[in-house]
């Protein structure tokens, strides 16, 4: 392929992977924003392949079919509860890819560059591996706790942002050593190892450090640090496409952490410095007073009795998958004239958007589907909330109790209606770890069970009368 046609492939997969994002940002559109990225990525991957740069053709052929089988087989099994955990393992191998390229980078002995070229070279060989290994062992840690193979609790190490500044003027003063051994043709290996070491300590050491409620942000921190790995990758291979893609990762990763943390009322800062919610001081309060439960057949009478109707999803409903017996019971109450919206909080569920695409997967309507800011101050006119495994998104404390964990951040205030009904299994908190006032308040009914066998009782009730 000449190079002025791999150029061209280049610029077609970078505005189709733009028109992808643009996709992507809204639910109507987001199905379309799939396949520009598929489109733009196939293009990009034959036109790497034919640009000349590739000699070991059956190397290649054989890595594409093993690494898309294994993809393929990843994407087939996954349950959408362990979508978030998937979307980390993969940024862990976006950061381990960045380390590999560097390492081969600096062995290729058939790169022969001079003066300034040089020079940049082995700077973008020490980035790219800073920060692949940095999202290498976060993302593995992110895994490890959003699968709950590791506590969720902050790891607080005492003084620990010294610990981080030490980790900090290390790396930059090894980088000064790998430069200066490079130039004088020493054993440059040595401060690139140490480096890498390092940044793998930095990388476990930032997560472990970061609370469950903020992980939200951790994830979206990630997503972008892998797509400034992938940049640094490009510069490595001198790919511009990649470099355009990895930027393009980069920065929206970097936008959607900012959304984040102004959805949780957070500080990016105080986010990545870890331990939030440990540190003030007193311990949050006890939840007192009587939970008075209720049965599908009572849930259904008042169902039936109300007007406004707000089903308020959070983790628990892709848990127990009860998005299509939840819509299957909108339908009926629309048919009878009730108005029913569903309230979406911005970190439902596990992953940006979660709660969105198990609602799309059962085609509710997107009209009926609205943010927390939309909705937050109209539940004086609610008669009944439905919260469905839901319990970070609606807890009061959060609010009201200074010493909460999830102090501060906004949450859906449906106990400012009539009735609020809670589904869950148990008494058990949510990923918080925090205990919620909401389900001992006078107003609130706690219907006990998995909210996919619940939901059906109750949608049989609602059609038996
Ligand atoms: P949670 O606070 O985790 O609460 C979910 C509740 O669902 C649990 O209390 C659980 O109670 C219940 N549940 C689980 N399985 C169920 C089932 N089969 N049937 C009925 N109930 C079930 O979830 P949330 O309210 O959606 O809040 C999200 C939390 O996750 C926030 O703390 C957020 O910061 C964090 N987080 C979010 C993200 C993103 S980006 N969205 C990423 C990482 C972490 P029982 O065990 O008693 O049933």
């Amino acid at each position: 392929m000449s190079h002025s046609l791999v150029t061209m492939s280049y610029i077609v997969s970078a505005i189709l992977f733009i028109l992808s994002l643009s996709g992507l940002s809204n639910q109507e559109t987001a199905r379309k924003g799939n396949y520009y990225g598929m489109l733009g990525m196939a293009i990009a991957i034959v036109a790497t392949t034919l640009s000349g740069s590739v000699t070991a053709f059956g190397v290649l052929i054989g890595a594409l079919i093993v690494g898309g089988l294994i993809g393929a087989r990843a994407a087939y099994k996954v349950e959408m509860t362990q979508m978030p955990e998937l979307v980390a393992i993969m940024h862990s191998m976006v950061g381990l890819a960045a380390v590999l390229v560097g390492y081969a980078n600096f062995m290729d002995q058939s790169i022969s560059l001079e003066g300034v070229e040089k020079t940049i070279h082995e700077i973008e060989i020490y980035v790219g591996i800073l920060i692949g290994a940095v999202t290498f062992s976060g993302s593995v840690i992110a895994f490890g706790k959003l699968s709950e193979k590791i506590n969720g609790k902050p790891l607080l190490l005492p003084g620990r942002h010294w610990l981080n500044l030490v980790l900090l003027i290390a790396s930059v003063v090894l980088g000064y050593e790998f430069l200066h051994q490079t130039e004088a043709s020493g054993d440059a290996l040595i401060p690139l190892a140490i480096m890498t070491g390092i940044a793998l300590v930095f990388g476990i050491h930032m997560v472990m450090a970061i609370g469950g409620a903020d992980m939200p942000v951790v994830i979206s921190m990630l997503n972008s640090y892998s797509g400034w790995a992938a940049a640094a990758t490009g510069f490595m291979l001198s790919n511009d496409l990649l470099i355009v893609t990895g930027a393009l990762v980069g920065s929206s990763g970097a936008i959607l952490s900012y959304i984040m943390c102004k959805a949780m009322n957070r500080h990016f800062l105080s986010v990545i410095a870890g331990g939030f919610g440990t540190t003030s001081g007193g311990e949050s309060a006890a939840i007192e007073g009587e939970v008075q439960p209720i049965d599908a057949d009572e849930t259904a009478k008042l169902l039936k009795a109300a007007k406004n109707i707000m089903i308020i999803p959070g983790y628990g409903m892709a848990v127990a998958q009860a998005q299509h017996t939840v819509y299957e019971i909108t339908k009926l109450l629309r048919a009878k004239g009730k108005k029913v919206g569903f309230g979406i909080h911005p970190v439902a569920g596990r992953m940006p958007g979660h709660m969105n695409v198990l609602l799309a997967e059962a085609k509710v309507p997107y009209d009926i589907v609205y943010e927390m800011d939309e909705i937050n101050d109209d539940f004086d006119s609610v008669d009944v909330s439905i919260v469905i495994g839901a319990n970070d998104i609606v807890n009061p404390s959060a609010l009201n109790d200074p010493n909460s964990p999830i102090a501060g951040m906004p949450v859906l205030e449906c106990w400012k209606g009539e009735t609020t009904i809670v589904l869950k299994r148990s008494m058990a908190s949510g990923y918080a770890g925090v205990g919620n006032p909401l389900f001992v308040l006078d107003n609130t009914r706690m219907l006990f069970g998995d909210a996919n066998t619940t939901m059906q009782a109750v949608l049989k009730a609602l059609e038996n009368k």
